[in-house]
């Protein structure tokens, strides 16, 4: 077969941003696009020559094509092996268990996660390493600057790699063994929880309901919950991956999932319902009545690590990214266990994960996940939940009251701004960050400023250092607000504003969120200038 050395121009906007490269369909369509990016990597880092590596998507629009396109240059670069989801299909944290699974040198996993897909949505790529985790900021780096510089690219002659049977052909010198997408992930969760005793509790009257949203855990979670732990067929629903997940926009929350909410908050028509996203890292949880926000899941399922059997001796520390609440925290403090913060992003965990310092971490972006994988787990975080429940015998909300009567609660709320310009963006994130040095020892609705930064992080295992990352303004353990410009979106600025109050009077315990943070809203929009500046009055989704 006959390697092409195509000699190509380079792109000059293939920075990766919070979670790999993220553009538009028509931009990663666009001839040379991908395989200027995907020959950066192989140009960039070392070790591919004969190497094994782990290729699968969440199954959106021109996943198909891409594959291809990658298998094609895989074979080209003198990669020795390509582990591939059927179907070209892989949830991201199962191909991060899959990179583990073999030791695979790397993976690239195509995602754009939870935003809209089909030929008008966007599409993504993420470079992950040994052991599973997204590459850090230096290797993501140094691709972009090869990207900048590329002058060609390698690939392979082929008429098109049989990648729907499980099996092992040959594509030029290059072996590519379709693996089924789910079983090996079906196995690692069995290894993780307590399957009997989940399987008790859906054996009873307890109602529970799944949201696939058309996206990619669809087929996992008919394995796990419907054929391996007994729920009923219809538990699962919109099960079918679709390639632009049924036209909408499979993002776990109470917006996107929002006849999931109703049924369960509002008519309580179940005891438990959960929902994850595109390619499967994301979870939301609800109870009977009440909705789980992420940082008290985060926190919930750190307080009982002790009811999963992998984390049945404890766990030795925890970490959230530092706009999630600190809930986490209050439980570490009392429990004994070391917290970290580190910046948005999964990646800042992977450290922390492989030296054995935490177990469990999590973000407020509806991402939890733990040790057995380096990218969060929507499926795993609802079966830490199912498995939490059947050992504790409580219902969601009952876990809940008993949580925050121990540790206080936490109200909180992420208020995004979508479809702003730069400017607009920047506006606001100058007005703050001017004001930063003069905050301390103010006073905004009775509340001291005790603290006003812009995060930045010094990995404590390899010292990369992470400026930043947010600004923040904390009122000592009473409050904070926190304010960011998202690095997933795909056009204009997104800003996210975080709010968080603590409350622990046993009456103050159970306040509609809303009400609790009004104030802390009104301070953050004196502080950032969000109306004058966007012109908006109100968020465009709050979370
Ligand atoms: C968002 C979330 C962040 C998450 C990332 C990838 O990034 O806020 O927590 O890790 O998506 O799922 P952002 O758009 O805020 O940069
Ligand atoms: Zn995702």
């Amino acid at each position: 077969m006959h390697t092409h050395t195509v000699a190509t121009t380079p792109f000059d906007d293939q920075r990766v941003g919070t979670a790999g490269l993220r553009k538009t369909v028509a931009v990663f369509s666009q001839p040379r696009y991908l395989e200027n990016f995907v020959q950066a990597v192989f140009d960039t880092v070392d070790g591919f020559d004969g190497a094994s590596i782990v290729l699968g998507g969440d199954g959106r629009y021109h996943n198909d094509v891409a594959i291809q396109t990658i298998l094609r240059m895989a074979a080209a670069n003198g990669v020795a092996k390509v582990i591939v989801g059927q179907g070209g299909i892989l949830s991201t944290p199962a191909a991060s268990h899959l990179i583990r699974h073999f030791d695979a040198h790397s993976g690239f996993v195509l995602s754009a996660s939870h935003n809209p897909a089909g030929p008008d949505g966007d599409f993504g790529i993420k470079f992950n390493i040994r052991g599973g985790g997204q590459a850090a900021s230096s290797v993501t780096d140094a691709i972009y600057a090869c990207s900048k510089q590329l002058a060609a690219y390698k690939i392979i002659d082929s008429d098109g790699v049989a990648i729907n049977q499980v099996g092992t052909q040959s594509l030029g010198n290059m072996t590519v063994e379709v693996v089924d997408s789910t079983a090996l992930y079906a196995d690692l969760m069995a290894q993780q929880f307590d399957f009997d005793a989940i399987r008790q509790l859906l054996a009873g009257d307890f109602k529970m309901a799944f949201d696939a949203m058309h996206a990619v855990t669809g087929p996992y979670a008919k394995r796990i919950l419907v054929d391996t732990l007994g729920a009923p067929r219809d538990a699962v629903r919109n099960a079918t991956p679709l390639p632009d997940f049924g036209g909408g926009h499979p993002d776990p929350n109470l917006l996107y999932a929002k006849d999931l909410a109703d049924e369960v908050i509002n008519a309580q028509a179940l005891d438990f319902a959960a929902a994850s996203d595109g390619d499967g890292d994301r979870n939301m949880i609800l109870g009977k009545g009440l909705f789980v926000s992420p940082g008290d899941s985060l926190a919930v399922i750190a307080a009982n690590a002790d009811a999963l059997p992998a984390y049945a001796d404890g766990i030795p520390g925890a970490a959230r990214s530092m706009p999630t609440s600190r809930a986490l925290d209050a439980v570490a403090a009392q429990q004994g266990f070391d917290a970290y913060e580190t910046p948005t992003g999964w990646k800042f965990f992977c450290n922390l994960l492989d030296a054995e310092r935490i177990s469990i971490c999590g973000e407020e972006s509806f991402g939890t996940g733990a040790a057995h994988v380096r990218e969060k787990d929507g499926l795993w975080a609802v079966l830490a939940w199912l498995n939490i429940l059947a050992v504790r015998q409580q219902s969601v909300a009952d876990l809940m009251h008993a949580h925050w009567a121990r540790y206080g609660r936490h109200y909180y709320q992420r208020h995004d701004y979508e479809g702003l310009t730069v400017d607009q963006a920047d506006a606001c994130m100058n007005k703050l960050r001017n004001a930063l040095g003069s905050l301390r020892g103010q006073t905004h609705a009775g509340l001291a400023v005790t603290a006003a930064d812009e995060f930045a992080y010094t990995d404590p295992i390899d010292q990369s250092r992470a400026e930043g990352q947010g600004l923040r303004v904390c009122f000592g353990d009473a409050a904070r607000i926190i304010l960011r410009k998202s690095g997933t979106g795909t056009s204009g600025a997104t800003l996210r504003l975080y709010l968080e109050t603590f409350r622990s009077d046993e009456w103050e315990l159970r306040l509609p969120p809303a009400e609790v943070l009004a104030e802390l809203a009104a301070v953050a929009d004196q502080l950032t200038g969000l109306r004058e500046h966007t012109g908006r009055d109100a968020p465009s989704v709050i979370t």
